[in-house]
């Protein structure tokens, strides 16, 4: 018996769609692995009840696919599900981590990106390895087609999470097909922004990068509240603020002085749009670990 965790992210921050993503220090998700002829799935905790156990249909299972390596495999979630926090790619990496020791397959970390994003079809019909990889390598990561920088920069953050769902293939939909040159220019000098504030653990050099003029817009409309969520964060002490992944969820950077204020300030904007929400505290983290291998 194998038991891997991998941690909850946040992808795209804003300017680097499909491209950026964090691993946060909590939540994650717990996978336990036992070899079998078959592989079977069953899962428990956050938002449970919705995630679908045919192995074809749930992203630990494709993992098992993948890896040649059916087995019984039972995931606790501590992600919520359709929340903008990564959680099928949690599932998925844990999954990768757990399978990988069970069966000796013997594939490092960065090789596992490539597996655990063939789970992440599952959940949104296309290969993007924006969640995965930060959720195996921990830190801040910049995924490309032949592989992931990783930088573990020191950064509070807030993720609110409404009692919405949002799922990743709408909010996929939602994003235009082209963009103006002018829009390609603001979202270079994000990026760019940004990725230097997480290698000088900047958060007002983060907050500003987080500034998209393309994507984030057309997916804030798809979340009830984001505009007062947006202000009311902001005026609490937030260095930047956009959607977290494929929403609903939304990321606040913070300073570790004003992280409280931020996280009230965010489900305070919530309710005032008439939506319950829960705030996460946390930070960037590291990567999928081995629990058990008992
Ligand atoms: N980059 C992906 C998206 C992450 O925004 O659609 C969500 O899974």
């Amino acid at each position: 018996m194998i038991t891997a965790r991998a941690p909850a992210t946040t992808a795209n921050l804003g300017s680097g769609y499909d491209t950026f993503g964090a691993a946060l220090q909590r939540p994650a998700d717990e996978v336990t692995v036992r070899r079998a002829a078959e592989t079977t799935i069953s899962v428990s905790g956050v938002g449970s009840a919705g995630i679908p156990t045919a192995p074809g249909e749930n992203t630990a299972g494709v993992v098992a696919e993948t890896l040649d390596a059916p087995a019984a495999i039972e995931i606790q979630k501590g992600v919520r599900p359709a929340s903008g926090m990564g959680s099928s790619a949690a599932s998925a990496a844990a999954a990768a981590v757990a399978l990988n020791e069970l069966y000796d397959r013997g594939l490092s970390r960065t090789e596992l990106v490539s597996v655990a994003a063939e789970g992440e079809v599952a959940a949104s019909g296309e290969v993007h390895a924006d969640n995965v990889a930060p959720a195996l390598l921990g830190g801040f990561t910049i995924t490309r087609p032949d592989g992931t920088t990783v930088v573990e920069p020191d950064l509070s953050l807030v993720v609110c999470l409404p009692e919405e769902v949002v799922p990743t293939r709408a909010a996929r939909e939602a994003v235009p097909e082209s963009l103006s040159v002018s829009d390609h220019v603001e979202t270079v000098r994000n990026a760019a922004t940004l990725t230097v504030g997480m290698c000088r653990s900047a958060p007002a050099l983060v907050g500003r990068g987080l500034d998209d003029p393309v994507v984030t817009p057309a997916r804030a409309a798809l979340v009830t509240g984001y505009e007062t969520v947006r202000e009311r964060a902001l005026a609490a002490g937030a260095t930047g603020v956009t959607v977290s992944g494929s929403g609903p969820g939304v990321l606040a950077v913070a300073r570790s002085e004003t992280q409280s204020a931020v996280a009230q300030a965010m489900i305070d904007g919530f309710a005032t749009a008439g939506v319950d929400a829960e705030a996460v505290q946390t930070s960037v983290g590291g990567g999928a670990t081995l629990v058990d291998t008992a």
